[in-house]
């Protein structure tokens, strides 16, 4: 970490223009020019994710997909559980940042994960069925954040775990023993946050709720660099989808 690469980061984060026509081409151009400095300054931006995966308690032999997993930076947080997984998906839509997960892949020698390269709203498994499927900050830069869900949803088999952290706001009333956020809160980290496509929900933690049997949920605040006098608001919620369901 260097203040150097932080300047590069944050360049990219304030003033350097997103552009593209699809969403993939949108994100290649905001993560191509940053992709060697993400890992060390969204250790201090995006928190959580360590707990996430300390909170998943997967089955052994289990697969495992990533939606979003960029340069496979949490790949880290599995130590010696990696070994005994089937299979982990690192799947993401930027080359730049799977190119960093490769390195990372073949530098470890960790046979059992693979990055793809394939949008999350679509991405298969070709076990057929997955046992966990994780989104780490990644869900609020999905635009089609709902096709991802009902994705992961009908990838995992009945029983199967979701584990989400992410950036979010409350609805303005959410439903009983949800954190309630003020105005300021409510109106401050969306527009901060879309600038650089980034889009904090009220709607995220509803539909895990309704989805799936909540195991873990958490509301927390965290420290954003270089704007020491504010907290952004994230969750982090595992659930597990049910073993029978109408409808399904
Ligand atoms: C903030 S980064 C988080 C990366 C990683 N999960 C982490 O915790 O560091 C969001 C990631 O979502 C990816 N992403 C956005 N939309 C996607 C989509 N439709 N399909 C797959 N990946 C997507 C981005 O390319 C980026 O790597």
């Amino acid at each position: 970490m260097s203040f150097l690469s932080d300047l590069k980061v944050l360049y990219h984060l304030t003033m350097k223009p997103v552009r593209g026509q699809s969403h993939a081409a949108r994100l290649e151009s905001f993560y191509s020019g940053q992709a060697a400095a993400y890992d060390s300054f969204r250790r201090r931006l995006l928190k959580g994710r360590e707990q996430l995966w300390n909170s998943i308690d997967e089955p052994a032999g289990a697969v495992w997909v990533d939606m979003g997993g960029g340069t496979g930076g949490n790949l880290e947080f599995f130590g010696d559980r990696l070994s005994r997984l089937k299979k982990v998906y690192v799947v993401d839509l930027s080359p730049s940042l799977l190119e960093i997960a490769r390195h990372r892949v073949q530098e470890h020698g960790w046979q059992n994960v693979q990055p793809v390269e394939a949008d999350a709203t679509a991405f298969q498994p070709s076990e057929g069925l997955a046992d966990v499927v994780t989104f780490s900050y990644s869900l609020t830069m999905i635009p089609d954040w709902f096709a991802a869900l009902e994705n992961a949803y009908a990838m995992l088999r009945p029983g199967g775990l979701i584990g989400v952290v992410d950036f979010y706001v409350s609805r303005k009333y959410p439903q009983d023993g949800l954190n309630r956020h003020g105005w300021l809160t409510r109106s401050f980290w969306p527009i901060w946050f879309n600038s650089d496509n980034v889009f904090p929900s009220p709607d995220h933690v509803p539909l895990l709720f309704r989805r799936f049997d909540p195991l873990h949920f958490d509301e927390l605040r965290g420290k954003v660099p270089y704007l020491p006098l504010v907290r952004a608001p994230y969750y982090v919620f595992v659930g597990r989808k049910p073993n029978s369901t109408v409808g399904d």
